[in-house]
């Protein structure tokens, strides 16, 4: 045994001294490849920034296959696993050449990889960025064979990493509490997240993780590697762990019910798993994705300020008027909203949306409800000096649909079956991977833009997932492409929407946070949160949502009390402090509130407007996490130059002689100094309110904040002297 390790390590050794390096820079990370022609590409470092090869050499290297395939050498979980045209199951990918390519605000390295024998090609892709410490990795899969191929497995990358205490931190959750951090040590065997759900890949598990590698995840301390993968449907994220070196993570697509077949000449291009690395724990990496999501589009209009909404479902659910959307158009502008978004129940002429049971796919203005028309609406929010914008959930029909009883092949569902119905016992969901379908799903977007050109915003729901597997669109060989065919489809669509419409704000929704990810989020300019709008909950969902989604994409609203959904009662301070730190709108009726609440509503939403550039454009610092149990949270969002901070500190539970915590802030300039004022203030004036303290006695010591009570909470604004 001994002699064979001192072999291979000899081997690795000279071929290491062989190899060519190619060295993938951000600005405070590198990434280490060996390529040598008729070898198999080597990963051999991830980290902090090296800019000379030999720095790493001897510290810390590892020697894996870069994009590891099955059944020729490769010992670890593949990447990639192929049956080929004759049969053969194994593969084998040896270095051809390599391109880099500058890019506006990256470098793009393209790996060109061969199977021995076969002509069967693989583009290894990593493309680093300038502005953030991202690097995307994916594949781009050619079958010049000369019969079809199958894919049995095809994954995005892999990446190993060292051995240690090391941790992994992922989300899991369901409706209504999405998000929940849930952190384990990694052991010897296997770990995992996927989903299986077809149209929502984020509801359950989602699909981006964080591995401490210094124990235990803190947050603004540690070495920490995070992944994300940038798809909407079903993925698998696997942590392999055998024998006592490494730890190997394989990200992609879930290969589940999924073999893609390739004829000769068709390429597959793997979607992009975003690899970030910090050595400041895990708010590190967090800020890292912010600002690569931010910059880089990966959030629709990343860099764009979000206007304040209210969105009319919980005020009124479905009984949607002209009167009440007027009412409530009045009560947003009052309170010095920007915009009035109507939800569900607008639509249907055979079948009226007076229940969540029919007229999906009916995009026609239901008008016993609202006999003046969409216009009419559009143009009494402009009167207002209000934008305007709509709910649809175009990926859907229902049974009781005259969409569904002019096209019921255009659902997904096998045709020898009858289908399974979700919401309302009549949901069903369109089939994308028909360009028909894509064709309606475009022209749902289009008529209401060609009916109410000035629509500013749009609620674009998803509340249904594949229970009926089978497509009547793609051919009996071909039904194993649906999950992926779906989500392309909906790509292309959106896509074409984008095209035609790029200023349109579009938000991601499904039941709520079903669909927070990084597939979708370059086409929507942000997702809703949750369903749930509870403040106490929605600390620890928003908590969990902003680990890897900067609070631009975060819609987070103010609803009413007690809460719809938990029944809770909080303070509307404490309600509005827990928006604030993302997007914030309204979910209620205004003239529910009463004059004293109105009064603050108002106060709250004008101080919003003037920090909401920090919030949304500046870098966050969770601090307190109310996961720690102590009944606390804070968290503090800060500009690029750390000169200007908000910074919120909340307590949701109440005891007699509960600990309290003093308050450490994060983030700031050591050497500066910086003047504390509360913002949105409803009580008591603290000590220290209008004094100015180092950054570093900031930091290091903190201040006592006067927190009374269950849901008392506060808003200090730092402005540097
Ligand atoms: C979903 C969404 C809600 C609301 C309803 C309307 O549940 O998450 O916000 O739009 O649909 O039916």
């Amino acid at each position: 045994m001994k002699r064979i390790s001192l072999i291979s390590l000899a081997m690795a050794m000279t071929l290491s001294m062989q190899a060519k390096d190619i060295l993938v820079n951000t600005p405070n990370t590198s990434l280490l490849l060996k390529a040598d022609e008729g070898q198999p590409l080597h990963v051999s470092y991830y980290g902090e920034r090296i800019d000379r090869v030999d720095q790493v050499y001897n510290a810390y290297s590892l020697w894996e296959h870069a994009y590891p395939a099955f059944g020729a050498g490769c010992q670890n979980v593949p990447a990639l696993s192929v049956k080929h045209a004759d049969g053969n199951m194994s593969t084998e990918l040896v270095y051809q050449s390599d391109t880099k390519v500058e890019e506006p605000n990256a470098t793009l390295y393209t790996i060109t990889m061969k199977d021995k024998l076969y002509d069967f090609w693989v583009d290894v892709c990593y493309r680093a960025y300038t502005n953030s410490d991202v690097i995307e990795t994916w594949s781009v899969i050619r079958n010049e064979e000369k019969k079809p191929v199958t894919l049995l497995k095809y994954a995005s990358g892999y990446m190993p990493f060292r051995q240690g205490d090391a941790w992994v931190s992922h989300q899991h959750g369901s409706w209504g509490a999405e998000s929940y951090i849930y952190e384990e040590p990694l052991q010897l065997g296997a770990f995992e997240v996927h989903d299986v759900n077809g149209t929502r890949n984020a509801m359950t598990n989602r699909p981006n993780i964080m591995i401490s590698l210094d124990g235990k995840p803190r947050e603004n301390e540690g070495r920490v590697i995070g992944a994300v993968l940038c798809w909407s449907g079903p993925y698998r994220i696997t942590i392999d762990t055998r024998g006592q070196k490494e730890h190997h993570l394989i990200a992609g697509i879930s290969e589940a019910h999924s073999e893609y077949k390739l004829k000769r000449g068709e390429t597959f291009t793997t979607p992009e798993l975003a690899f970030a690395y910090s050595d400041e724990g895990m708010g590190g990496v967090s800020r890292s994705y912010h600002r690569w999501a931010r910059l880089n589009n990966k959030v629709h209009n990343g860099t764009a300020l979000r206007k304040i909404l209210l969105n009319s479902w919980e005020g009124v659910y479905l009984n949607v008027s002209q009167e009440g959307m007027e009412k409530m158009m009045d009560g947003i502008k009052e309170l010095g909203g920007e915009l009035f978004v109507m939800d569900d129940g607008w639509f249907g002429d055979k079948y009226q949306r007076s229940i969540d049971n029919c007229a999906l796919g009916d995009w026609v203005t239901d008008t016993r409800k609202l006999p003046e028309g969409i216009p009419a609406l559009e143009k009494a929010a402009a009167e207002r000096g209000l934008k305007w914008g709509i709910w649809i959930e175009p990926e859907m029909t229902n049974t009781k649909s005259e969409l569904y009883e002019k096209h019921p092949d255009w659902i997904v569902c096998h045709p020898n079956r009858t289908p399974i119905t979700g919401r309302g016992g009549t949901q069903l969901i369109l089939d994308m991977s028909n360009p028909e379908v894509q064709d309606f799903v475009f022209a749902v977007v289009d008529n209401i833009m060609q009916e109410t050109p000035n629509t500013y915003y749009i609620k674009w729901d998803a509340n249904f997932e594949i229970q009926n597997f089978g497509s009547k669109y793609l051919s009996g060989d071909n039904q194993s492409h649906l999950y992926v065919d779906y989500h392309l489809g909906l790509r292309k669509t959106l896509e074409r929407i984008r095209v035609k419409y790029p200023d349109l704000v579009i938000q991601c929704c499904s039941s709520g946070g079903g669909r927070v990810n990084y597939g979708l989020m370059p086409y929507f300019d942000e997702f809703w949160v949750s369903d749930n709008t509870d403040a106490q909950q929605r600390l620890f969902i928003q908590w969990g949502t902003s680990m890897f989604f900067p609070a631009c994409a975060m819609a987070q609203h103010v609803s009413a009390s007690p809460n719809h959904q938990t029944g809770r009662v909080i303070p509307l301070k404490f309600r509005f402090d827990v928006a604030m730190t993302g997007r914030l709108g309204l979910e209620m009726r205004p003239s529910d509130l009463s004059e004293r609440e109105l009064e603050y509503a108002k106060q709250a939403i004008a101080t919003y407007k003037e920090i909401r550039p920090i919030i949304q454009q500046g870098n966050q610092y969770r601090i307190l996490s109310p996961y720690d149990k102590t009944g606390y949270a804070s968290e503090l969002y800060i500009t690029d130059d750390k000169s200007d901070a908000v910074f919120f500190a909340y307590k949701f539970e109440h005891y007699v002689d509960q600990f309290r915590p003093r308050f450490h802030f994060a983030g700031l300039d050591p050497d500066a100094t910086y003047k504390l004022t509360e913002i949105c203030r409803n009580g008591r004036t603290d000590h220290w309110e209008g004094h100015a303290f180092t950054g570093k006695f900031l930091m290091q010591q903190g201040i006592e904040i006067a927190l009374n009570g269950q849901f008392a909470s506060k808003v200090i604004r730092l402005e540097k002297q």
